[in-house]
């Protein structure tokens, strides 16, 4: 077993083919640069991922909390399918909301996503109260310490069927340190147990190693 991040690093590095980023995907990275915006952006094999569990799923309705410059919400935006595909994403900084928005046209996909710039908890309880239509995946990637909260939210914005994933959930391995004080890390552990105890929830969390170093995506599935 080797536990050297060079081998990480060389292996996303070999595997670029496989799930290459076109010409957009990479135009919404250099923007997302240029504008000073932080370089934590899922990495193409994750976005890839993404793009594929929304594939296999069939959904055509996805919500994402943390939009950051939409490079995510590129990948989730190209795998709908159906009638009337749409995307809602939550961003709380105007600044990159804005970056997104020229990514999201950019990449001709202005009219299937609305980004909504607020409090991740806000504007859920928002879409809540106006009664959309259901969301069939989502994917939550905001403020750590909320995730927990996301996903409750997530739980009342979906029905059964649903997709739910989380990032960033194992943090170098921090997910398994119960005396840790760290906010982000104990949201972590809240959404993993809240997860754990529902027994109308199937879940696993699936850890992965990369350019982002070693972390790990919650995936949720409504029973
Ligand atoms: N999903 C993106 C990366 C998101 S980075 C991608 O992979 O391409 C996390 C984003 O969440 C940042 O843009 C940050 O501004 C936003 N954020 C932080 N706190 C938030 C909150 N309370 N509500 C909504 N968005 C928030
Ligand atoms: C951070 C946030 C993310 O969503 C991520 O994927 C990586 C890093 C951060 O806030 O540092
Ligand atoms: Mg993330």
């Amino acid at each position: 077993m080797t536990t050297d991040p060079a081998a990480w690093l060389a292996v996303d590095d070999y595997l670029a083919p496989l799930v290459a980023e076109d010409d957009v995907l990479r135009a919404a990275s250099e923007a997302a640069d240029r504008a000073g915006l932080p370089p934590i952006q899922v990495s193409p094999a994750q976005g890839r991922l993404l793009h594929l569990l929304a594939r296999v799923h069939g959904a055509r309705r996805v919500l994402e909390v943390g939009t950051l410059a939409g490079y995510s919400t590129i990948w989730l935006a190209r795998a709908l399918t159906g009638p009337q595909p749409h995307v809602t994403t939550i961003e709380v900084d105007p600044r990159h909301a804005a970056v997104a928005r020229e990514n999201l046209d950019r990449a001709g996909l202005g009219d299937v996503v609305d980004v909504l710039v607020g409090r991740g908890v806000d504007v859920l309880a928002e879409l809540e109260a106006a009664a959309v239509e259901p969301y069939d995946l989502v994917f939550v990637d905001a403020d750590k310490p909320s995730n927990a909260a996301y996903v409750e939210a997530a739980l009342r914005l979906t029905r059964p069927g649903a997709v739910i994933v989380v990032d960033n959930v194992v943090r170098q391995g921090a997910l398994a340190d119960a005396t840790t004080t760290d906010e982000r890390v104990l949201g972590s552990r809240a959404v993993v147990e809240r997860v754990a105890a529902d027994p109308t929830l199937t879940a696993t969390v699936v850890q992965t190693v990369g350019v982002k170093g070693y972390d790990g995506f919650l995936l949720v599935v409504r029973d």
